[in-house]
């Protein structure tokens, strides 16, 4: 199944039309409510929530002038001056880990970690099938075979009790997905890992502050990455990052980035000491990225206030199920799921409360389908490397094996997301949220009648 839209796409459209909206403040047209407000927008009823969100990315224009003379100065390389270095040492500050690597974006953040942890070509890597499609082409591109683990339909993350059996002789590392903002149960997972030697790469690239046990995400494996690309919670157009707390793996992963160069412990007397590429971010990104370190945490905490509220009063509603976090642990909600069960909704499927809701002024998507069936996985499996590296008998039983997730299935065909940015609005907003969904299922019998 498809969402009618794509994460990217629905986080712009929520942003269109709100162009002259101040950061974090919401217009409302006077009056709107007072047109026939208890019939259902899509049956010709008044929206709930007339008035558009506040549209994303902002910027300050007091930053400016930081990025103005970054571009004087003609020293737009990393190598050339120092606020890529910068960006790091705040940005590991930030999350309370040892060292950050700045790269291009969260994929190549992915594809520097995995060659790192040592990811070759014809070994196996245990994923999350529920995340953004660049986690599964990381690992394909480094010839390696994404193994799904399944999806716990309560948490929508990696469900430990998954992974085990999944594991063979070709594996080499464990790649949990803090989708949506919101921890992985990584005390299980790190468990598995230590008793069959296994790396952990964490993919926090929805995850800028989000935490579990008291730690960061991004803290919590061996290596982490984020994404900073323009949807994202601190962006900066295209953007990644590495975080670890090992010396070692850094100057590896700086290295790999870096065309090869010797760096940290590897400086001697060879300047190229391994393979690399170039995934460098550039001195524009990290003054971009550097202005918005209050910003996000304010931000994360205004999204975390509005999150719980939504919580409290959508579970109230039956047949609304929001998302459960591990133990001990805090989202920081890039997008907001919840779980939607149509028997309560008269059978309304999800999509047409999809629809409903969209057209009460509500911006919403089904977020991720079960990509793993579209193709892509087909084409690397039919490809020559592919066939070279893994036998027949693998590749069968690896395809075979997308039929078992129906964790994945159920979060995939149930889940309600909501873009992160209706998150940064006011109270008596979230309160159009929860009472659009009432009244949804107030009309629920007469929209599941309703065609289109
Ligand atoms: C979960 C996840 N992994 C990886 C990526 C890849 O990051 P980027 O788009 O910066 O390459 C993203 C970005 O959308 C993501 O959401």
């Amino acid at each position: 199944m498809k969402p009618s839209l794509t994460r990217r796409g629905f986080i712009q459209s929520a942003a269109v039309g709100s162009g002259v909206l101040t950061w974090l403040s919401v217009r409302h047209a006077p009056g709107a409510f007072a047109a026939d407000a208890s019939k259902p927008a899509l049956l010709g009823g008044a929206p709930v929530h007339p008035g558009g969100w506040s549209d994303w990315p902002k910027w300050l224009e007091a930053w400016e002038p930081a990025v103005i003379k970054v571009l004087r100065s003609g020293k737009w390389y990393r190598g050339d001056g120092g606020h890529v270095a910068e960006f790091e040492a705040g940005y590991a500050k930030l999350l309370g880990a040892k060292r950050c690597l700045a790269t291009a974006s969260g994929t190549t953040a992915l594809l520097v970690s995995l060659h790192v942890m040592d990811v070759d070509a014809g070994d196996e890597v245990i994923v999350s099938p529920y995340t953004f499609i660049a986690t599964y082409n990381a690992i394909l591109i480094n010839k390696a075979l994404p193994v799904f683990a399944d999806t716990h339909p309560a948490t929508l993350t990696i469900d430990p009790t998954s992974i085990e059996s999944r594991i063979t002789e070709r594996t080499r590392a464990i790649l949990p997905v803090h989708i949506y903002g919101m921890p992985c149960d990584m005390d299980p997972i790190n468990t598995i890992a230590r008793k069959h030697k296994l790396a952990v790469i964490e993919d926090a690239c929805q995850a800028w502050l989000a935490e579990y046990k008291g730690r960061k995400c991004g803290t919590l494996g061996d290596l982490a990455c984020f994404s900073f690309q323009n949807s994202k919670h601190i962006p900066s157009g295209e953007g990644g990052a590495v975080t670890g707390d090992s010396d070692e793996l850094l100057d590896r992963c700086h290295a790999f980035h870096n065309v090869g160069r010797a760096t940290g412990s590897f400086k001697g007397a060879k300047p190229y000491f391994t393979r690399g590429s170039n995934y460098r971010m550039q001195q524009f990104q990290a003054v971009i990225l550097m202005q918005q370190f209050d910003k996000l945490a304010q931000e994360t905490t205004r999204r975390r206030m509005n999150a719980d509220y939504l919580s409290v009063h959508l579970k109230e509603i039956p047949g609304i199920q929001p998302a459960r976090l591990p133990e001990n642990s805090r989202a920081v909600w890039h997008l907001y799921p919840f779980r939607y069960d149509a028997q309560h909704f008269n059978g309304l499927s999800r999509d047409k409360f999809l629809k409903a809701l969209n057209v009460e002024g509500i911006p919403c998507s089904g977020g991720y389908h079960e990509q793993y069936f579209d193709g892509l996985l087909d084409e690397a499996m039919n490809s020559r490397g592919f066939k070279r590296l893994f036998s027949a008998e693998r590749l069968k039983a690896w395809r075979e094996s997308f039929q078992e997730l129906k964790g994945n299935r159920e979060v995939c065909a149930a889940t309600v997301a909501l873009p992160q940015n209706l998150l940064l609005a006011e109270r008596r907003d979230m309160d159009h949220i929860v009472e659009a969904v009432r009244k949804i299922q107030t009309h629920s019998a007469a929209l599941a009648k309703a065609t289109g």
